[in-house]
């Protein structure tokens, strides 16, 4: 029998911060707090329920690195092995898959985004070629996908001006290795970014792409009405139940 391959993990922390205005002059959103943690504990927990302990942090300078591993060091004290990686600009999404190259090497990967929190009602098992949904009132702020009626993606758009559909994709990708080679070949779209809706499309074209809805809650801190309605949530879910949202 065929061994399944290892599963790594990538989280994405880089980027501007832009919508966040004075609060990330200084720190990477990713580091910001969300009630009593910061913001990149979550995605770190959701990979490490996924059972994925060996994991890249990409970031966007050395400051930034030097500050991620003062808070985080090298993963070991909550059961991770953690590296760092430096994105030099922002280059968009799919970059992250190029810069991995070397860490992901022969493994399959998941990719997560730092600014995304999942508050999942059961544990993740993971499948290569996934992609995962949320359903939103304002699917125009997001990557969409347009599922078929057997469920099937038959296109994906992000931040579309028309409405297509309104399930969100949300910031967990998991691929094989063969990410690689298709990130290497996109072209930057208008907005100068590498995007993983191209990625997406390209996979779901010559291999197969499947799509599942999140069970749980799902929050995206870009802005700070979003980190600020995600950290009453967390903190609301944490005094009325028992769930456990730390990483530790
Ligand atoms: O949150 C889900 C959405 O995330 C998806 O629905 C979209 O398809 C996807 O493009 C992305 O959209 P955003 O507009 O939220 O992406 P943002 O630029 O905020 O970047 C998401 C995270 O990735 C954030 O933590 C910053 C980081 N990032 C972003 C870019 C473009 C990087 O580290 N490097 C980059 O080059």
């Amino acid at each position: 029998m065929k061994a399944e391959k290892e599963m790594c993990g990538i989280v994405l922390a880089g980027g501007k911060g832009t919508r966040l205005g004075e609060l990330t002059n200084v720190i990477s959103k990713q580091l910001l707090p969300v009630y009593k943690q910061p913001m990149v504990y979550y995605p770190l927990k959701t990979l490490k329920d996924m059972g994925i302990t060996r994991i890249l942090i990409i970031v966007s300078s050395v400051l930034q690195e030097q500050l991620f591993y003062s808070q985080l060091g090298d993963g070991s004290k909550f059961g991770l092995q953690l590296s760092y990686k430096i994105q030099e600009k922002a280059n968009g999404l799919a970059e992250a898959f190029i810069l991995g190259e070397e860490f992901i090497g022969e493994s399959d990967v998941t990719l997560i985004l730092g600014d995304n929190v999942f508050l999942l009602n059961s544990k993740i098992t993971p499948v290569k070629n996934t992609i995962f949904t949320y359903k939103v009132k304002n699917p125009s702020a997001y990557g969409v996908a347009k599922l078929d009626i057997y469920g099937e993606l038959e296109d994906i758009v992000e931040k579309p001006e028309e409405f297509i559909s309104d399930n969100a994709v949300v910031g967990l990708y998991i691929f094989t290795s063969s990410v690689i080679d298709v990130a290497k070949r996109i072209k930057p779209s208008k907005r100068g970014e590498l995007e993983i809706v191209d990625v997406i499309k390209i996979i779901n074209n010559e291999q197969y792409i499947n799509v599942e809805e999140i069970s749980g809650v799902w929050f995206d801190c870009g802005t700070p009405d979003d980190l600020l309605e995600c950290a009453e949530y967390v903190r609301a879910l944490t005094k009325r139940t028992n769930r456990d949202t730390l990483l530790r």
